[in-house]
């Protein structure tokens, strides 16, 4: 398969030293995982996603492993399999998951990362440690610019330009001092030089995607501005990007935000877990941020290049986002508002694509 021929040529002249961190990945043996995990024991379980499911391990230096172990073969997942690793390989940053290896035996197909001790953004802010409340407004701070510093890498600085097509917080990971490690690349894709966008089959997750790649499939950059957006908003609201109102009445985190953004009630927005300990700018920032990012128009959206200098406080670019059209309740804005009803279009047909996403 041409992948493995073009990643083991990767692999020797790849084991210096980048950036901050090493590239020190291996090809292990399935008996070596099968070792580490205790033979994939349903205890050492950390989850399940749509390619499989991942084991925490163990190995013989001690160091400990999450295990992404294949479901079931297929041409398909095959290639999942083989993009994910080959993008992994190819990048590193310090905002990104750290490959170690994979494993290719028979129809066993593994992928191995470092252990994130933290987990993802999501345990914290829905799961079983969302009671506990680990995530105070600074570390939340740290993890939205690192998050954005690690999507900027591959949107700008990987060469081809990456799109990750499935940013949303199961895949934003924690490590033992609650850096962000964005995860996940089984759905990236490569954006070939001078292209805007790629068309391509809707994957994602509901209540992440952007109008314009649930619709039409065009996947840029843009589409992974929006789903941090989203990110963003839930990072600073602990609410789900999708909140059931009824049984088939879902409303948007854009849709709750928005007006509450417009009439300066930031207070209502904040999560209650943080029990009023924030920083009142920073907040504004995040959910106005947020929104700009989940605009439905993707030229309205800025870079995330953009997002991080607003995220990290340049104030000229900051007032500029203030007087933002979106951001203002204006007769004209009412007009805009109705655009919003037109918009909401985009979003019925959100909900049209959930037999193409990964359900979650
Ligand atoms: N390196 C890791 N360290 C700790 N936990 C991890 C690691 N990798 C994945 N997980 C956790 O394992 C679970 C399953 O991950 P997986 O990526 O397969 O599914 P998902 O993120 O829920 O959905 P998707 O398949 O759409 O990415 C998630 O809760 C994820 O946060
Ligand atoms: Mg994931």
């Amino acid at each position: 398969m041409d992948f493995f021929t073009t990643f083991c040529c990767v692999k020797g002249s790849d084991r210096k030293k980048q950036g901050k961190k090493e590239l020190t990945w291996r090809v292990f043996s399935l008996k070596e995982l099968q070792l580490a995990t205790n033979n994939f024991n349903y205890d050492n379980k950390l989850g399940e996603g749509g390619f499989g499911s991942v084991y925490w391990g163990q190995l013989w230096d001690g160091s400990q492993i999450a295990v992404k172990r294949l479901k079931s073969w297929s041409n398909k997942a095959e290639m999942e399999f083989s993009v994910e690793v080959e993008i992994l390989a190819r990048v590193r940053h310090k905002n990104l998951l750290t490959l170690r290896g994979y494993c290719a035996e028979g129809q066993e197909r593994l992928i191995v990362y470092d252990y994130m001790i933290n987990l993802s953004l999501l345990s914290h802010l829905h799961g079983p440690h969302s009671a506990e409340c680990h995530l105070d407004w600074n570390r939340r701070m740290n993890i939205a610019v690192g998050a954005a510093e690690g999507i900027a890498y591959l949107h700008n600085y990987a060469t081809p330009h990456i799109i990750h097509r499935d940013i949303k917080a199961s895949n934003v990971l924690l490590d033992g001092d609650f850096q962000a490690q964005v995860a996940d690349f089984g759905f990236a894709k490569f954006i070939p030089e001078g292209a805007t966008h790629v068309t391509t089959r809707v994957k994602g997750t509901l209540g992440y995607l952007a109008p314009e790649y649930a619709m039409l499939g065009k996947a840029s950059e843009s589409c992974d501005v929006y789903s941090f957006g989203i990110l963003l908003l839930e990072l600073a609201s602990g609410k789900k990007p999708l909140e059931k109102l009824s049984l088939r009445i879902k409303r948007s985190i854009t849709d709750w935000a928005l007006p509450l953004a417009r009439e300066g009630k930031f207070n209502e927005l904040v999560d209650l877990r943080l029990t009023g300990k924030y920083v009142e700018e920073e907040l504004k920032r995040v959910v106005l941020v947020g929104l700009v990012c989940s605009h439905n128009q993707p030229e309205k959206r800025p870079t995330m290049l953009e997002v991080i200098e607003l995220l990290k406080g340049d104030r000229e670019k900051f007032a500029a986002l203030e007087m933002h059209e979106t951001f203002k309740s204006s007769p004209v804005l009412e007009e805009n508002s109705d655009t919003t009803s037109d918009e909401k279009e985009p979003k019925q047909e959100i909900e049209n694509v959930e037999v193409l996403t990964t359900g979650h």
